[in-house]
């Protein structure tokens, strides 16, 4: 009998023999904090965009390796809005969490806030969704294990992310890539 935290991976209807351990998101959880130094600033003294795509990227990447324990590269980034600048000297926090599964893909959701350490003001300045890839040791795509959510608040994630998933699937299709 299948104990029942072994769910029937996403793969299953190809290959009923493939059952893999479901997690939920919790492991992937990541905080990274950083500060606003002169070298991360763009010409009008803010955060350049850049440099916070970069720590974007690397949280959700590490985000990525918590959940399935392999190596992962980023595949794409979606829906990246810069909501608010950031200033030399704030405090960047980054918080990341595996959102979404599929069978050797994940997303990873990405919230950036900025913290003024005078004046203890906390800002949302960037959210980003990224989806990541597990290779195996030949760096082909490698299956992972299915994500079970618990709480309210992952269902809704897990939701949303699929129904992103669907959308660039249809518009990969409908621009022919
Ligand atoms: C990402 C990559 C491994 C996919 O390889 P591939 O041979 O196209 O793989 P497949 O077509 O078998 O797809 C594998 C998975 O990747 C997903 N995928 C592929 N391209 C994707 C894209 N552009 N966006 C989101 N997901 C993508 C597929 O949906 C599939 O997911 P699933 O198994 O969960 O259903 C490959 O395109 C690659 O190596 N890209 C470069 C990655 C890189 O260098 N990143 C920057 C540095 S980390």
């Amino acid at each position: 009998m299948v104990p029942a935290l072994l769910r029937r991976h996403p793969c299953a209807g190809r290959d009923p023999v493939i059952h893999m351990k479901a997690q939920n998101s919790a492991q992937s959880r990541v905080v990274m904090t950083e500060v606003v130094y002169p070298s991360h600033t763009n010409a009008i003294d803010t955060v350049f965009g850049g440099v916070v795509m970069s720590w974007v990227d690397i949280a959700g990447s590490i985000s990525a390796i918590r959940y399935c324990g392999k190596t992962v590269v980023t595949a794409s980034v979606d829906d990246v809005h810069f909501i608010a600048p950031a200033y030399k000297g704030d405090i960047i926090n980054i918080k990341a969490l595996v959102n979404f599964v599929h069978k050797t893909s994940m997303e990873v959701g990405v919230r950036v806030d900025s913290e003024n350490p005078l004046t203890n003001q906390f800002r949302h300045i960037v959210s980003a969704y990224l989806t990541f890839v597990a290779l195996d040791e030949n760096k082909k795509p490698t299956l992972i294990p299915p994500l079970e959510p618990q709480t309210e608040d992952e269902k809704k994630r897990f939701k949303e992310a699929e129904i992103r998933r669907k959308w660039r699937l249809e518009r990969r299709k409908l621009l022919g890539r």
